[in-house]
């Protein structure tokens, strides 16, 4: 008999570099939406992922602090959900530690996002790097996390987490860790750069052009979509017809998740009309959701002493959570505590 657990949300941003449209629209704006169900909401900045790549500590500082004001903006309220930045919790790192041992280096060399992170010189990348999906699944098992909301991108690592727990359970004949559900839902699971629908939309993408950030301003935001890549057909009627323009693609499912509409429901105003009609409807809506965020982000900002000490509450709230599952790992696997 498979053991129940209570129902729990788990997800994470890293903290390295500002936060996109594709980070708000695939995940953020969806952490929201999850609170005040039947599962406990558990929201996480990942510092120690961030550093599996060089980060300026003052930088790295600044950008924990304006991702938290990201959650925060979006919806996220630190009362309601749990909400912290990952280095606070020591009980990441130990699971982490203990999950090396169960994960298999090959399994690590096929994330998809180790090999375009390492590049080309993957000799050269850091150990962390690698390591990398075994801290992400220490994030959500440290929780018994049953499901994880997250965009497409991270499909792989999530498959990887259930792999863990599946071999955990097996090798020590447990049934300890649960199969964490992925919640990959909604049009804007995968947002696409503005400036090749092949890619997508990212932090680390070198063209500033490719992306709207989160502290974008309105004029900003309206000239990205107005340069953005597109095709010169008029739009469809529905989006069967944006099979082969990702581009195209991409723009209408954007405005489609902003707005709260299917694709369908977008194409079926715009039906005939090009570009030049469906770009300044679409910067208009972007800016009108947008805006709000910024400026609730700035404001919150401009009280970095008020963001850590909530970081710091919801680090103790999460360590409460995390610690006896932790324990009880090291207890399966053979480990004595007998400190007092
Ligand atoms: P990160 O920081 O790259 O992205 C954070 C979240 O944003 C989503 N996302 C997107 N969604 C749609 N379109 C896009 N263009 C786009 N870009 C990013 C990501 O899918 C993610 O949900 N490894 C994770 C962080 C992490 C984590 C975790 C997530 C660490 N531990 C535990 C869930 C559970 C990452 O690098 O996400």
């Amino acid at each position: 008999m498979s053991a129940t657990h209570t129902p729990r949300i788990f997800s994470g941003i890293q903290p390295s570099g500002g936060l996109t449209l594709g980070n708000y629209l695939g995940a953020l704006k969806r952490f929201a939406e999850y609170q005040g169900g039947a599962a406990e909401t558990i929201y996480c900045v990942v510092d120690l992922h961030a550093i599996t790549v060089w980060q300026d500590p003052e930088a790295l500082r600044a950008q924990t602090r304006e991702a938290a004001a990201a959650f925060m903006a979006a919806g996220v309220d630190p009362v309601q959900s749990v909400l912290f930045n990952q280095s606070q919790v020591p009980a990441h790192a130990e699971m982490a530690w203990l999950f090396n041992t169960v994960a298999r280096v090959g399994w690590m060399y096929r994330m998809t996002q180790f090999k375009d992170k390492a590049g080309k010189n993957s000799e050269n990348a850091s150990l962390g790097l690698l390591a990398y999906p075994a801290l992400m699944a220490a994030d959500i098992l440290t929780y018994h996390a049953t499901a994880v909301p997250v965009g497409e991108d991270q499909k792989q690592h999530l498959e990887l987490t259930r792999d863990i727990a599946a071999k955990f359970n097996h090798d020590y004949g447990v049934d300890f860790f649960p199969m964490t559900n992925p919640l990959i839902e909604g049009v804007a699971t995968r947002v696409m750069s503005l400036r090749d629908g092949s890619k997508k939309m990212s932090k680390s993408d070198p063209s500033d052009a490719s992306r709207i950030n989160l502290t974008d301003d309105a004029d900003t935001i309206a000239q990205k979509i107005r340069k953005a890549r597109t095709d010169a057909d008029p739009l469809p009627g529905s989006m069967e017809g944006l099979q082969d323009r990702p581009e195209a693609r991409n723009l209408v499912n954007i405005y489609a998740a902003l707005s709260g509409e299917t694709g369908d429901q977008v194409l079926a105003r715009f039906e005939g009309q090009g570009f030049g009609a469906f770009k300044p409807a679409l910067a208009e809506v972007a800016v009108s959701v947008l805006s709000p965020i910024t400026a609730k982000m700035t404001e919150l900002k401009s009280d970095p002493a008020e963001i850590d000490r909530i970081l710091g509450d919801g680090a103790e709230r999460a360590e409460a959570i995390a610690r006896p599952i932790v324990e009880r790992t090291k207890e399966i696997m053979g480990m004595i505590r007998s400190r007092r």
